[in-house]
């Protein structure tokens, strides 16, 4: 099928909920992506801080095909090794002791409010769970309520009841909204969505101090922060911090859908059997990709990768932000990078797009690149001077 047919019958059959640019991709390799008619593309938006290994990489290529001709799918009813590989792996590597897997972000994040209601009702505290202003964590009626973008929910009512939200950065805030009813609070070390906004040096330590002060739980949504990219494993290991639980998703399955929500022994047991489950959540299949997408995150160093390009990326547009007044600040950590205009963005986009390089801009105007861990310095300096030409013409008609 080419472009044509295939925007036309999406046009007329899929829900028309998503805004799409008009190429139809075929194939992806490393950082690169070709479309229908072979035009190549630089993929600094890694499907959404997804393809932190790159498209296609063979470790996880190779892992879904020989799992495929194993066992696909079982149930949660049995043992399967790729599962009790992957949670032995994750929890090696990490401060949480328990690992439950899902099927996407907004799954993990839902288990997470689950999960700290249960350990609440445990022990005489209210359900009520404290989330930050720019905060994304997700599309479920649960996840967008607390969501700290009205924008996500409006229409939704009614919504569940027992979501503060308060301003991010902001400690003395989270101190004043909690009272009695609140039993966790919930933030993400770096917001993604909320335009790539990275947690004060010391606000989650004392985020942690506060809670413990209050005996509450103290969650960290790391769905698009962790996974290396901030260049550590985890994001809170960047920030010294050991929070309750961490939801986990995105760069998880090396492309291959699935969530995990990691928590401490003390709060994982607030479970008792059969209050969660999942049918599909860490079958076979997604568990066998996650294992070799986290073990070459693991093997060959990806945190340090995005460490050490991402300091070269920030670097490179900060000279270029001496040279425009359109860019305000460059800002993030790692390989998890906003570019702040001082303007709207969303034209800059499709144009990046017609010159080879597949960005976002979220928050209206942060320019989002999150690219694969393993992007070459090369493909970076392209992506930034696409960008910078972009902004410089486009904007130029604005005036
Ligand atoms: C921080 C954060 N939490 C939750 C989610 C929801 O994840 P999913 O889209 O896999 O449901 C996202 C997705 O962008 C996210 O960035």
């Amino acid at each position: 099928m080419n472009f044509k047919e295939v925007e036309q019958i999406d046009s007329k059959y899929h829900f028309q909920i998503y805004g799409r640019l008009p190429i139809l991709l075929k194939k992806g390799k490393g950082s690169h992506v070709w479309d229908s008619d072979g035009n190549e593309y630089i993929d600094v938006l890694g499907g959404i801080a997804v393809n932190s290994l790159g498209h296609c990489h063979p470790n996880v290529v190779n892992a879904i095909k020989k799992q495929a001709e194993q066992l696909i799918h079982c149930t949660n009813i049995y043992y399967i090794e790729p599962q009790v590989k992957l949670e032995k792996l994750l929890l090696d590597n990490c401060d949480m002791d328990r690992a439950l897997f899902v099927n996407s972000g907004t799954e993990a994040v839902e288990s997470a409010i689950k999960l700290a209601r249960k350990w609440a009702g445990k022990h005489g505290k209210g359900g009520g769970i404290i989330t930050m202003e720019g905060s994304f964590h997700g599309r479920s009626i649960a996840c967008v309520t607390a969501t700290g973008q009205k924008k996500y929910r409006v229409g939704f009512d009614p919504l569940p009841s027992g979501f503060k939200t308060v301003p991010f950065n902001d400690l003395q805030a989270v101190e004043a909204a909690i009272d009695d009813s609140i039993c966790a609070v919930m933030v993400e070390p770096v917001q993604g969505e909320g335009g790539i906004v990275p947690a004060d040096k010391t606000y989650l330590k004392e985020l942690r101090d506060l809670c413990d002060k209050h005996n509450i739980l103290l969650i960290f949504d790391e769905i698009q922060c962790g996974m290396a990219r901030t260049g550590h494993l985890f994001a809170y290991q960047g920030y010294n911090v050991i929070p309750d639980m961490i939801t986990i998703a995105k760069a998880l399955g090396g492309g291959f859908p699935i969530g995990a929500l990691l928590a401490k022994e003390e709060i994982a047991n607030a479970f008792d059997k059969g209050d969660h489950g999942t049918t599909f959540g860490g079958n076979p299949l997604a568990t066998a990709a996650a294992y070799a997408s986290v073990s070459t995150l693991i093997d060959e160093n990806f945190a340090q990768q995005a460490q050490l390009t991402g300091t070269y990326l920030m670097n490179r547009l900060n000279e270029e932000r001496k040279k425009t007044s359109h860019i305000t600040e460059v800002r993030g950590k790692g390989l998890m990078v906003g570019i702040v205009l001082d303007r709207e963005g969303k034209e800059i986009v499709p144009e990046m797009m017609k010159r080879g390089v597949l960005a976002n801009c979220t928050a209206k105007n942060v320019i989002r690149f999150v690219p694969p861990l393993n992007i070459s310095e090369k493909d970076l300096d392209t992506a930034v001077t696409v960008l910078v030409n972009v902004i410089e013409e486009v904007f130029s008609d604005d005036n």
